[in-house]
């Protein structure tokens, strides 16, 4: 499991967006964290998490919670936050309303499914240095997994960066992503193009393209 080999051990641990807390079962199965904290907003994912607590006996292990991404969560409850399997734009706005992760010890293991520029732009923004990321193959769908921690600094970051993370790409399964997120950049450009839409954003655009090309050719 990707996300879970990002995760530091022996930590307080809080995984939002549980559903079946399948992320937090294999942590303590495993022997990575010793409880964590499950957290859904909705009560039907929560019934599943119970379902997965019980067929493993982890009833005292894991604590689950209803809470909107971190709202009902407490500062003092989390060293290492888990965010996985949700599009990234909601998951930055979930970093965004808890300014107190903005403190020294905290981890973040997150895994966009979508719009992970977001991710990545949010945390470069707010002092979040991106110290991993791994890409992983998932039912033929390709995505990355980012691990980041506070270090209270200016990270920002060209934005490329947002969009591609650490160029060249270190596996094939990255390249894949790589190829995926260019992809993504193209057609949004062409169409914006094609319709005469001369805007920010195809200038910014753009400039993903050019880093792009630019990070590529100086590695080759
Ligand atoms: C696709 S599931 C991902 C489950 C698991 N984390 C994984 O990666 O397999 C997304 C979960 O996020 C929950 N969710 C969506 N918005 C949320 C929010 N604002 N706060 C907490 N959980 C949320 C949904 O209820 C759902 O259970």
């Amino acid at each position: 499991m990707c996300a879970a080999s990002m995760v530091k051990a022996h930590r307080k641990t809080v995984d939002i967006g549980t559903d079946h807390a399948y992320l937090p079962a294999y942590l303590i199965l495993n022997g990575i964290a010793e409880d964590v904290l499950a957290c859904d907003i909705g009560i039907k994912p929560l019934l599943n998490a119970e379902k997965t607590l019980k067929a493993y006996s982890l009833e005292d292990k894991i604590r689950l919670r209803v809470s909107d991404g971190l709202k009902k969560v407490s500062p003092d409850e989390a060293q290492e936050i888990t965010i996985c399997g949700m599009g990234g734009t909601l998951m930055s706005d979930i970093l965004k309303d808890a300014p107190w992760i903005k403190k020294n010890g905290i981890h973040l293991v997150l895994q966009p499914m979508t719009h992970s520029e977001d991710v990545r732009r949010f945390l470069c923004e707010n002092g979040f240095l991106i110290t991993e990321e791994n890409c992983v193959l998932d039912t033929g769908r390709v995505y990355c997994c980012i691990g980041a921690e506070f270090i209270g600094e200016d990270c920002t970051e060209e934005t490329g960066f947002y969009y591609f993370g650490t160029l060249p790409p270190k596996d094939d399964i990255s390249a894949e992503y790589v190829k995926k997120q260019l992809s993504r950049v193209n057609i949004k450009l062409q169409a914006l193009k094609k319709a005469g839409i001369e805007t920010e954003e195809v200038i910014m655009l753009q400039e993903v393209k050019d880093y792009y090309e630019k990070r590529m050719q100086s590695e080759s």
